[in-house]
């Protein structure tokens, strides 16, 4: 990686504010469901800690939208990270102000101390510079380790970059690395499976993808636009989607990519009706029903492509899985990706919620912590949250 990271930098008795990203899932009585981010984040924690820093955490949860919300406070988090790291976690009642000064300037090395959800204070997302300088002020050194939220240009993400110096903490190092290899150097042949709900969504990633890989499969939400061009020949009112779509179909052509859609889908009336579900080939749903999920003919046909792989992206959900009767599309498809001796990497939120819902995230070489991160990622765009970070 051309940045620099924690080791680059001497922490030793420095105070080292780290920017995470510990927005996990909660139920409602507040309880953790899901501590992936937390326990990511603990490499970056344990060497800092190691190394006799005094270690000052920093987080949002949630969209509490600029206002203290009750539910959204961090202590939950600070009570589940104490658990994992074996030690207390301190916690401040905010994150600037001069209570916080003074518990930052009385930590000790090899202590922590979690500030309160930055979201609590609208200048957090505004990246206003005196709240940026105002947490700056609370450290001697900046690591970004928040790769989930570096797609975001706020004062803990870019403003306070301005202040310190700023490096990567380890999960934002594999991330980056990850995501990174797969795309510049891959292990050849090289297939992304793109899904998700819509295609204007995945459109700037399909572009930049085409130019990468060998093989393109699609699923979700955007199979539809994507056999409504194959199949009609004739003239049709160009929107922007049939625009991208065409566009994306036209370089797979030229650029003698195999591109891969459905022979057959699950069709629905519509999301609710599930009662409804029939499968059916990809060209005969019914009018005014919707495409809920990849066929099980699909499903074997994509595994069969995939087995030849030797690197593979994943990017969105091949139906509606959160639905069981819509699930056995992404389903097939993640045991598939599970069982392939390939480098595997799967794209944050939706596709990381589907692997982890089956048990198989950690049948895959890499699974994103950042959705809206990593799909900025493989559109081939820089994260502002890494750009401000120092070069090696
Ligand atoms: C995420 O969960 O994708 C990150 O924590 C970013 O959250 P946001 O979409 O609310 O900015």
């Amino acid at each position: 990686m051309r940045k620099k990271t924690v080791k680059d930098v001497d922490v030793k008795g420095k105070r080292v504010l780290v920017r995470e990203d510990f927005n996990v899932p909660q139920d409602k009585n507040g309880e953790i469901t899901d501590d992936t981010r937390i326990r990511e984040a603990l490499p970056t924690i344990r060497y800092l800690l190691e190394n006799r820093a005094k270690v000052i955490l920093c987080s949002h949860l949630g969209r509490p939208d600029g206002k203290v919300v009750e539910s959204m406070r961090m202590s939950p988090v600070a009570a589940r990270l104490g658990k994992l790291l074996g030690m207390p976690v301190k916690m401040s009642r905010d994150c600037v102000g001069p209570d916080v000064e003074k518990a930052a300037s009385e930590l000790k090395e090899g202590e922590v101390l979690l500030l309160e959800n930055l979201r609590f204070h609208p200048e957090e997302e505004e990246n206003d510079p005196k709240f940026a300088r105002e947490l700056a002020s609370l450290a001697d050194i900046y690591v970004a380790d928040a790769f989930g939220t570096a797609h975001r240009a706020h004062a803990s993400t870019v403003g306070v970059a301005r202040y310190l110096p700023a490096v990567a903490g380890f999960l934002m190092q594999k991330e980056i690395e990850a995501l990174s290899k797969a795309l510049e150097s891959p292990e050849r042949p090289f297939a992304a499976v793109v899904g998700g709900a819509k295609v204007k969504d995945k459109t700037a990633l399909l572009e930049n993808i085409v130019g990468k890989v060998d093989v393109l499969l699609i699923g979700g939400g955007m199979v539809a636009a994507f056999l409504s061009i194959k199949n009609d020949k004739r003239a049709r009112k160009e929107d922007e989607t049939s625009g991208s779509v065409r566009r994306i179909m036209e370089q797979t052509r030229r650029r003698g990519i195999k591109l891969m859609l459905p022979v057959d889908v699950v069709a629905a009336k519509d999301a609710n009706s599930p009662d409804t579900a029939k499968e059916v080939p990809a060209d005969q749903v019914p009018d005014g029903w919707i495409i809920a999920d990849i066929g099980p003919k699909t499903v074997q046909l994509y595994a069969s492509e995939l087995k030849n792989c030797k690197t593979m992206v994943w990017n969105g959900p091949m139906g509606i899985f959160e639905v069981p009767r819509f699930s056995a599309g992404t389903r097939g498809i993640a045991e598939a990706v599970a069982r392939l001796k390939a480098t595997t990497i799967i794209g944050g939120g939706s596709t990381a919620e589907a692997v982890e819902d089956f048990g198989l995230a950690d049948k895959m070489t890499h699974v994103s912590t950042g959705g809206g991160a990593s799909l900025m990622f493989l559109e081939g765009k820089e994260l502002p949250g890494v750009a401000v970070l120092q070069d090696k």
